[in-house]
């Protein structure tokens, strides 16, 4: 199946099949005659748009819903004054939410001028009641909405959505369910994402995701790969295995299998040259990977290792299950069995009875670790986590102040270990040609994972002189690397001399 099933095939008078994806693509064809009666009458298909507000499992699952559009026949805008503007939201931080309400006014004007203009909202967002309940009084506009759970019956909702009048809901609280072979459109020719897993089950004291995103569940290993395998027959040369939790993968399958299996099984895919991963929690990061990691020709210099807090009282009030010891000792294994490694993190601000002496040891634990970058946020309070509830939250001055003090730490380190490369050669992938227009820093803010507020790599503007074409590469060790260059580049790896050092990316040259 997967992309190549005839859609003229399929009997759209005949009931609808009850198995997937059957029903899906069932659904893809009545969504496509529609499409076409839109075309006759309009003199043009119809377009759309869509919004990731979320990691880079929700940008996944926005190039499943794009994937669906764009077989029905719906053609890809830059613009959100589109026929259908679908956001895919994120509800881990509040700030996410905020701008999707900010938005959302916007649209409710685009939609005034466009009364054909439909409105839809899913992801993590909408997996909270209290929002749906926002949602139906505040924003009446909004044509559908639905989870995540119920992401694979998207092209069933559009459909269902063109007989609808109003807003139409359909919100699931949990699945066991994992549909394979719909249609993927994927941002970037030469590197996927690729969903190894579902779910989360850790329930950190402070993290909606477990809420929002339900159990964790693990793809067959034989699905992965031949995902891969067609991705890199497609023109793949880099995956990213997602998962919140990668390190815990396959525990539950009828076959369970470890994650270095997993990662093993990946190498020996032919074609493919770097494959990523994301996200590792230390409780679980076992030897095996690291060995597999070591001796690995294809796996990326890079380990995303998220800390959360230095201090053991705070990670034990986080339900993150290791100590500042055993996290050290961890790290310092890591750089022991591959020297060349980065290693990155994420580190909360601001957990509800975090004293100054917490986030000293969690400063101290930048400086020891060395980490080559850390997204740091402000803790969120998320209503319905266990630290909600809790009753000493900081007060916003003393936060503010130790986010700003602990940033100050994190750029100073990761701009060290960076420029420990200069004058190296490296390979770098080739990503996309800088226009003038996009500097190194929304570079940065392209591939984020999470919302951009707080995150600290931003860079000054580099705007590459005098009509020289530049382009952006991305090191094994995930550091930015501008070139001059031009587009027939994209996709390709390259030997790239480090030659200027700019804090968090590097000016370089092509070296043959
Ligand atoms: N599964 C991944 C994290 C997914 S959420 C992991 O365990 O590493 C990404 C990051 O958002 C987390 O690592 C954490 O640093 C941050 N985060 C999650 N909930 C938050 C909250 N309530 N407030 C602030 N930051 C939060
Ligand atoms: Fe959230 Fe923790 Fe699960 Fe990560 S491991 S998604 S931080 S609950
Ligand atoms: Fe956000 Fe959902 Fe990802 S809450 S961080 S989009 S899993």
């Amino acid at each position: 199946m997967y992309n190549e099933t005839n859609l003229d095939k399929i009997e759209v008078n005949a009931e609808p099949p009850i198995e997937e994806p059957a029903r899906q693509y069932y659904f893809m064809a009545k969504c496509r005659e529609w499409v076409r009666e839109f075309e006759r009458i309009n003199g043009r298909r119809p377009s759309f748009f869509t919004q990731t507000f979320g990691c880079q499992m929700n940008a996944r699952d926005s190039e499943k819903l794009s994937g669906i559009l764009e077989t029905v026949g719906y053609q890809n805008t830059e613009s959100e004054q589109a026929d259908f503007v679908i956001y895919n939201t994120c509800t881990v931080r509040d700030n996410a939410n905020q701008r999707v309400y900010g938005r959302l006014g916007v649209l409710n004007r685009y939609k005034k001028s466009n009364p054909q203009m439909k409105v839809a909202l899913c992801g993590c967002m909408m997996q909270e009641p209290t929002i749906i309940e926002k949602l139906k009084k505040s924003y009446p506009f909004i044509d559908l909405i639905f989870g995540t759970h119920n992401i694979y019956k998207f092209a069933e909702l559009l459909y269902t959505s063109f007989e609808t009048e109003g807003m139409l809901i359909d919100i699931w609280e949990d699945t066991d369910k994992i549909v394979e072979d719909l249609p993927v459109e994927r941002k970037y020719p030469f590197k996927s994402g690729i969903n190894i897993m579902f779910g989360c089950n850790n329930f950190c004291s402070y993290c909606i995701v477990p809420y929002v995103r339900g159990r964790e569940r693990s793809r067959e290993p034989r699905e992965i790969i031949r995902e891969i395998e067609r991705l890199v027959a497609d023109g793949v040369v880099e995956v990213m295995l997602l998962g919140q939790n990668v390190n815990s993968y396959g525990k539950n399958l009828d076959e369970p299998i470890t994650f270095a299996q997993l990662l093993q099984e990946v190498e020996k895919i032919e074609g493919l040259q770097r494959i990523r991963f994301m996200t590792s929690h230390p409780k679980d990061l076992s030897d095996d990977l690291i060995a597999v990691m070591k001796q690995s020709k294809k796996i990326c210099r890079h380990l995303h290792l998220p800390l959360q807090s230095g201090s053991t009282r705070i990670l034990q009030q986080m339900n993150r299950r290791y100590t500042r010891e055993q996290y050290i000792e961890l790290a310092d294994r890591i750089r022991r069995e591959i020297p060349d490694i980065a290693i990155t993190t994420d580190i909360i601000v601001g957990f509800p009875g975090e004293t100054p002496e917490d986030l000293e040891e969690t400063i101290d634990m930048v400086r020891r670790v060395k980490y080559d970058n850390a997204f740091t946020f402000i803790y969120s309070k998320r209503t319905g986590t266990p630290a909600a509830a809790m009753e000493n939250q900081v007060p916003k001055e003393q936060v503010k102040e130790g986010f700003d003090r602990l940033l100050k730490v994190v750029q100073d380190t990761a701009r060290e270990q960076i420029a420990k490369y200069q004058g190296q050669v490296m390979e770098a992938l080739i990503e996309e040609a800088m226009e003038e227009k996009h500097s190194a820093e929304e570079k940065h803010s392209m591939e984020e994972r999470h919302s951009m507020e707080e995150r600290h790599s931003m860079e000054e503007r580099h705007s590459p002189e005098n009509n020289v074409t530049m382009v952006t590469g991305r090191l094994s060790n995930n550091t930015i690397v501008h070139l001059p260059g031009d587009a027939s580049l994209i996709g390709k790896i390259v030997p790239v001399s480090l030659d200027e050092c700019h804090g968090f990316y590097y000016i370089g040259h092509i070296c043959r």
